[in-house]
């Protein structure tokens, strides 16, 4: 649709998790800036994070040894560059943080207390609130960044699609504002450069952590502008997600890794461990190894969930350490001081995302990615547990110091003849059954061909009206398409990447990315 107003500002940042509102406090000091976010500000993922933030803080832990786990997760596919970028950066970067204002919890001595997750060989999650980790972070930033009084922040409004120059470099954004005061409906924002920092996609699929804000948005306006999308195929799907029936949809409670980083162990409907033999690491295990062992169990048995057993930890430890979990265990009947856990993987995050190099640019000049939208290269075949929060702090941080070093100029917008294409919003259920099914956890050259032709009839129902709920679904086809294509491409199985028909990892054709276009075919 055609803007009804415009504005203009140095910086549009997208998005207001921990990768965004870093971004707005460090371009400060290179330009004015604006935060554009489709809900409240401290909507969106940041604020679910459970199990903490992974650096190498604690004593005899190095850079280097995070490193070594972030590789191994990673499963071949890592960046070495960028990994090394994130866990050199990453100390000082969570020192900052805690300057800031955010309140990480600490033994009586006050030393910061470490736990550990799925894929780490040393005790380096730094956590607040026991198990609140990513809302104590998203209060200091939300804290800092209404403070700044030379921040914008623009709520409720959703950003639909970059403007360009002539020469294809980023001029503006438009915007759709869902709420009162002085701006409202659609709108143009000029600007120097655009910092990507939306989030993921899980709401592509019928049961996730993610909230609802989830829907894809920077990734499909990424797709759309023409920018390079790699790992697309690389969704990690987390272990342990509270199971509660097989109806359940949209958003489900995360049971945290840490849970197991603190002793609980998975256990069969027979009470039989069954992680001890499968990895060195045995219930912690990188992620992927863990949710396919879920999987793989639940298919043999017929069942559809595993048990988590904290049994031991007692009421005083569930109470103090896990106080989140342990209070959404009890607000679905289940208490964790005295039953099992039902659990079953569910999606989780994006590994992939909008390709960037080591200062966080896309291949569009003037559009910037960080935090889950991105991919960095952190992260490659399945990302190691807690390491995302750090992402987005580290690379919006560097987005920030290229900015100011090297400020883009003011462009002239070119006349966007695009035709909008929206779906129905009413398509998304189908839409989230079809992923489940066939570009879920478990995937098939037939499975996923069945998922493409699905996907491609829900484009061609009835067009949907403009609004948010139109502009959401046809954000999420729009991914929907792109990662059944790069999940149908990749013919191997490597991380979060499980095909049933190639089910072994093949370093011969495949130890590189693969990007993905609009038109759905990889390059
Ligand atoms: C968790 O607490 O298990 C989630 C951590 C993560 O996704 O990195």
């Amino acid at each position: 649709p055609a803007p009804g107003w415009t504005d203009s500002v140095d910086f549009v940042v997208i998005g207001s998790g921990i990768a965004g509102l870093t971004a707005a406090l460090r371009l400060r000091s290179a330009g004015s800036v604006l935060v554009v976010t489709k809900d409240v500000i401290a909507s969106g993922s940041t604020q679910w994070a459970q199990g903490g933030i992974a650096a190498a803080l604690g004593p005899g832990d190095t850079p280097e040894d995070h490193l070594q786990d972030t590789l191994v997760a990673g499963a071949g596919l890592c960046d070495v560059e960028a990994v090394r970028a994130l866990v050199t950066e990453g100390p000082a970067a969570v020192r900052e943080l805690i300057d800031l204002g955010a309140r990480f919890d600490e033994s009586a001595a006050g030393v910061l207390s470490l736990t550990r997750e799925g894929g780490h060989h040393r005790n380096r999650i730094a956590h607040a609130g026991g198990d609140a980790t990513g809302a104590e972070i998203e209060r200091a930033l939300v804290d800092a960044v209404t403070r700044a009084d030379d921040i914008r922040i623009i709520e409720h409004a959703l950003v639909l699609d970059l403007l360009t120059a002539a020469d294809g470099a980023v001029a503006g954004v438009t915007l759709h504002v869902m709420g009162e005061g002085q701006l409202d409906g659609v709108g143009a924002i000029r600007c120097r450069a655009v910092v990507l920092a939306s989030g993921g996609m899980g709401q592509i699929y019928a049961a996730t952590t993610n909230p609802s804000v989830s829907t894809g948005d920077g990734m499909a306006l990424a797709l759309r502008a023409g920018a390079k999308i790699r790992d697309l195929e690389f969704v990690q799907f987390h272990p342990t997600v509270l199971w509660l029936g097989k109806s359940a949809k949209g958003q489900q409670p995360l049971v945290s890794e840490a849970v197991r980083g603190e002793g609980a162990v998975l256990v069969d409907h027979e009470g039989k461990r069954f992680m001890q033999g499968q990895h060195e690491l045995a219930d912690l295990a990188p992620r992927d190894v863990v949710a396919k062992a879920i999987m793989r169990q639940m298919l043999a048995s017929g069942k559809d969930h595993m048990l988590l057993d904290a049994r031991h930890f007692g009421d005083e430890k569930w109470r103090v350490r896990f106080p989140t979990i342990l209070a959404s265990c009890r607000s679905h009947g289940i208490d964790p001081v005295r039953e099992l856990i039902p659990v079953a993987p569910a999606c989780h995050y994006s590994s992939g995302g909008v390709w960037t190099d080591l200062q966080g640019r896309t291949s569009v000049p003037g559009l910037y990615a960080c935090g889950e939208v991105a991919c960095t290269g952190v992260h490659g075949a399945n990302r190691l547990a807690s390491n995302s929060l750090l992402e987005g702090l580290v690379f919006a941080r560097r987005i920030a110091v290229l900015l100011a070093q090297d400020l883009p100029e003011f462009r002239e917008p070119i006349e966007d003849d695009r035709v909008a294409g929206l779906v129905d919003a009413d398509v998304v259920p189908e839409l989230q059954r079809v992923m489940t099914i066939g570009a879920g956890v478990i995937r098939s050259a037939p499975g996923l061909a069945e998922a493409a032709g699905a996907v491609a009839k829900l484009i061609e129902q009835t067009p949907g009206e403009p609004g948010t709920p139109a502009w959401e679904a046809t954000n999420l086809v729009t991914v929907g398409s792109a990662l059944i294509a790069a999940a149908h491409a990749r013919e191997e199985s490597r991380g979060s990447h499980w095909r049933e028909d190639h089910p072994d990892r093949d370093d011969s054709a495949w130890l590189g990315g693969l990007d993905i276009t609009l038109a759905g075919q990889n390059d």
